[in-house]
């Protein structure tokens, strides 16, 4: 069920989606941060990522807020709309997450509504195969490509709010292959892999690696993005 935060009342969904204008973290972020998920899967990667910065989490499922409903047409809409709600709830800095699974034959569908495709399919293992019976009921042929699009935004209770974006490329692969990560990984080759995402480790997904070049999950990349203008250097590896 998709509720509003009381949070958002009186403030209109297209005011809620913008980011700030001239947006800049005068102080490096610090101290305890609302991760605005009620993804398990998203909610351990966040972790994972924030982890070596010494800022401590909550999650908005910990602290028993509701979920927004999500009225923005692209991931960074989204993912501002939700950190929005969850800053202003908890009175502290949140940090949400937009993404999904954009197919180049389905016009970049499922996309935004990843979650949401999923949930009217009966869970992911139904959604996969319904994709791949919408590809071969369509006139492309494999091999399909596909991306990972997200959106991590920042936002303060006052409503300020940035986004951050990442993406990676690569292709389908039906039957879904591996049983680790979440939602559609198992059917995600990225480009230069012979495995899935469903058959990599979280940390062969979406670790930083520490020379600076790009991590390999859109999560990942986006977050590097993230780190470089809102966080401070590293305490751990
Ligand atoms: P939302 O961002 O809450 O709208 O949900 C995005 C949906 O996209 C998730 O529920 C997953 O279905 C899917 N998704 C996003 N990121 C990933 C990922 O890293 N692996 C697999 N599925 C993902």
């Amino acid at each position: 069920m998709v509720r509003h935060a009381s949070g958002n009342r009186g403030v209109t969904p297209s005011k809620l989606c913008l980011p700030t204008p001239g947006f800049k973290v005068k102080a490096k972020l610090q101290g305890q941060i609302v991760i605005a998920t009620h993804n398990e899967g998203k909610l351990a990667e966040m972790r994972d990522l924030l982890a070596p910065y010494g800022i401590k989490t909550l999650s908005s499922g910990e602290l028993g807020l509701p979920e927004p409903e999500e009225t923005g047409e692209t991931f960074a809409a989204n993912a501002i709309l939700k950190a929005r709600a969850a800053a202003q709830l908890s009175r502290l800095p949140a940090f949400a997450d937009d993404s999904g699974l954009c197919i180049d034959a389905l016009n970049g569908e499922p996309g935004i509504h990843s979650a949401r495709y999923a949930r009217d399919a009966g869970g992911f293992d139904q959604a996969m195969q319904k994709l791949e019976e919408a590809l071969a009921a369509g006139p492309h042929k494999p091999p399909f490509k596909a991306h990972f699009g997200c959106a991590l935004a920042l936002a303060f209770p006052d409503g300020k709010a940035k986004a951050f974006e990442g993406r990676v490329f690569g292709e389908l692969v039906f039957p879904p292959r591996g049983h680790l990560g979440f939602g559609y990984d198992p059917i995600f080759r990225p480009e230069g892999f012979d495995q899935t995402f469903g058959e990599m480790t979280r940390e062969e997904k979406h670790s930083i690696p520490a020379d600076g070049s790009p991590g390999l999950s859109h999560r990942a990349r986006a977050f590097q993005l993230f780190a470089k203008s809102c966080l401070d250097g590293r305490t751990s590896n």
